[in-house]
C-alpha cells in the first residue's frame, strides 16, 4: 500500500489526491476483517452482575462456592501455601515437565500407589486441565499412528471441541446423554464405540461428567473398556474432578485404574482446579502410559520437544502448593477430608433441591437431580425455561439447562425451587 502511495507521488499526482489516498490507507485497519465472535459463557456472569435484585442467583460458574455462596480456599491449601512461602525457595525455572515432586505425586493420586503404570508413565506438569488436554491433543496430532480423529461425548465440556480442533485433530461425537431419560445413553455410547473405525481416539470423562453430571456405573465402565479394547481404540481420559464426584479420590479414579488394569495404555489429563480449589493457579498434569521403559524414554523426549516451544516450562507456585499437600501425610489426610466436605455439600444441595421441588407439589420426576453427580446438574429445562428463569426470577445458568450445584446454598435453595417450579409447573 505504502509503495503504491509513493509511486503515485512520483507520478506527480495533485496534493489532494495524495492526501485522499493516504487517508484511505490509514482507514483500512489491519484488523478490519476480524469478525465478531459469539459471547463466551462469561456472558452469564455479566447478566448476573447487571441484575440489581438482591436475591439473584448465579448457577453458571464452574467453581465451588461455600454455603454462603462465597469462593472457598481450602484450609489445607492455606497451610501448604504458608509452608511454601516460609521455605523461602528461589524462583528459578522448573524443568520443561515441571516440578518433579508434584508430577510424581499427581501420578500416584490418579493411578494409585500400586499401579503397574507408574514405572512406564510419562508425565508433565501442565497449565491446569485445559493445558493437559492441549498437550495431549498436540501429541496425538503429531504421533498418533491412526486417523487424527477424536471422539468426544454428546454433549461434552464446551471447550473440548475447541481444544482438539486447535490441536489439529478432527472432532467427532459419540452418543452419551439421553434427554428422554435425563440419563446415560449407555447402549448408544457402546454402539458408537464399537461402530467407530478401528483404532480411533476416544475422549472419556473419568468422573463428574460436565455438563450432564451423568456418569457410567463401574459395571458400565467395564463394558466400555471391553468395547474400547474390541475396537482397538485409544482412550484419553479427562479427569478434572477427581474426588469431587463421590468425595473419594480413589472411587472417582475407578475408570482410569480399571482401564490400566485391563491393559489399555491410556492418556490422562488431570486438573487440580476443582479438587484443591487452585483454579487460577493453573495446576495440572498430562500423562501417557507407555509399553515399556524404552518407549517411555522416546515419548518423554517428544513431550519435551512439544512443550518447549509452547510455553517453555510451567509456573511453579501452584505446583509447589499441590505437591506439599500430596506429599505431606498429615496435610494430605486433611485435604482428602476437605474434598469430601465439598462433595458432600454438593450432594446435600442436590437432595435439598429435589425435596423442595417435591414439597411445592411438582408432578415431575426430579430423581435425576440426585442420581447425577459432581458440580453440575442437567435439569432437563428447555432454553426457553432457562430464559424465563433469568428474566423473571433472576436465576442465571446456561441455556442448555445445566446448573452449577455448587452455587446452591441452604439460603437460596427454597427460592430456586420455587423459580424452577414456576417455569416448569
Ligand atoms: C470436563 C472438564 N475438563 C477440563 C476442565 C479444565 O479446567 P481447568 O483448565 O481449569 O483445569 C474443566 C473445567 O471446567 C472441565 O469441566
Amino acid at each position: 500500500m505504502l509503495s503504491t502511495v509513493r509511486a503515485a507521488s512520483r507520478h506527480a499526482l495533485s496534493r489532494g489526491a495524495i492526501a485522499r489516498s493516504s487517508i484511505a490507507v490509514r482507514s483500512e485497519s489491519t484488523w478490519a476483517k476480524v469478525p465478531q465472535g459469539p459471547p463466551a459463557i462469561l456472558g452469564i456472569t455479566e447478566a448476573f452482575k447487571a441484575d440489581s435484585f438482591a436475591e439473584k442467583i448465579n448457577l453458571g460458574v464452574g467453581a465451588y462456592r461455600d454455603d454462603q455462596g462465597k469462593p472457598y480456599v481450602l484450609p489445607s491449601v492455606r497451610t501448604a501455601e504458608d509452608k511454601v512461602v516460609s521455605a523461602q525457595l528461589n524462583k528459578e525455572y522448573a524443568g520443561i515437565t515441571g516440578v518433579p515432586e508434584f508430577t510424581k505425586a499427581a501420578a500416584i493420586l490418579a493411578y494409585g500407589k500400586d499401579s503397574s503404570a507408574l514405572d512406564r508413565l510419562v508425565i508433565t506438569q501442565s497449565i491446569s486441565g485445559t493445558g493437559a488436554l492441549r498437550i495431549g491433543g498436540a501429541f496425538l496430532q503429531r504421533w498418533f499412528p491412526g486417523s487424527k480423529k477424536i471422539y468426544i461425548p454428546t454433549p461434552s465440556w464446551a471447550n473440548h471441541a475447541a481444544v482438539f480442533n486447535d490441536s489439529g485433530l478432527t472432532v467427532e461425537k459419540y452418543r452419551y446423554y439421553n434427554k428422554d431419560t435425563i440419563g446415560l445413553d449407555f447402549e448408544g455410547m457402546v454402539a458408537d464405540i464399537k461402530g467407530a473405525p478401528k483404532g480411533s481416539i476416544f475422549l472419556l470423562h473419568a468422573c463428574a461428567h460436565n455438563p450432564t453430571g451423568v456418569d457410567p456405573t463401574p459395571e458400565q465402565w467395564k463394558e466400555i473398556s471391553e468395547a474400547v479394547k474390541a475396537g482397538g481404540h485409544f482412550a484419553f481420559f479427562d479427569m478434572a474432578y477427581q474426588g469431587f464426584a463421590s468425595g473419594s479420590t480413589d472411587q472417582d479414579a475407578f475408570p482410569v485404574r480399571h482401564f490400566v488394569e485391563q491393559g489399555h495404555n491410556i492418556a490422562l489429563a488431570q486438573s487440580f482446579a476443582k479438587n484443591m480449589g487452585l483454579y487460577g493457579e493453573r495446576v495440572g498434569a498430562f500423562s501417557i502410559v507407555c509399553a515399556d521403559a524404552d518407549e517411555k524414554k522416546r515419548v518423554d523426549s517428544q513431550i519435551k520437544i512439544l512443550v518447549r516451544p509452547l510455553y517453555s516450562n510451567p509456573p511453579v507456585h501452584g505446583a509447589r502448593v499441590a505437591s506439599t499437600i500430596l506429599n505431606d501425610p498429615t496435610l494430605n489426610e486433611q485435604w482428602l477430608g476437605e474434598v469430601k466436605g465439598m462433595a458432600d455439600r454438593i450432594i446435600t444441595m442436590r437432595a435439598l433441591l429435589k425435596k423442595e421441588l417435591e414439597a411445592l407439589g411438582s408432578k415431575h420426576d426430579w430423581s435425576h437431580i440426585t442420581s447425577q453427580i459432581g458440580m453440575f446438574a442437567y435439569t432437563g429445562l428447555t432454553p426457553e425455561q432457562m430464559d424465563k428463569l433469568a428474566k423473571e426470577h433472576s436465576v442465571y445458568a446456561t441455556k442448555d439447562g445445566r446448573i452449577s450445584v455448587a452455587g446452591i446454598t441452604t439460603g437460596n435453595v427454597k427460592r430456586l425451587a420455587a423459580a424452577i417450579h414456576a417455569v416448569k409447573p
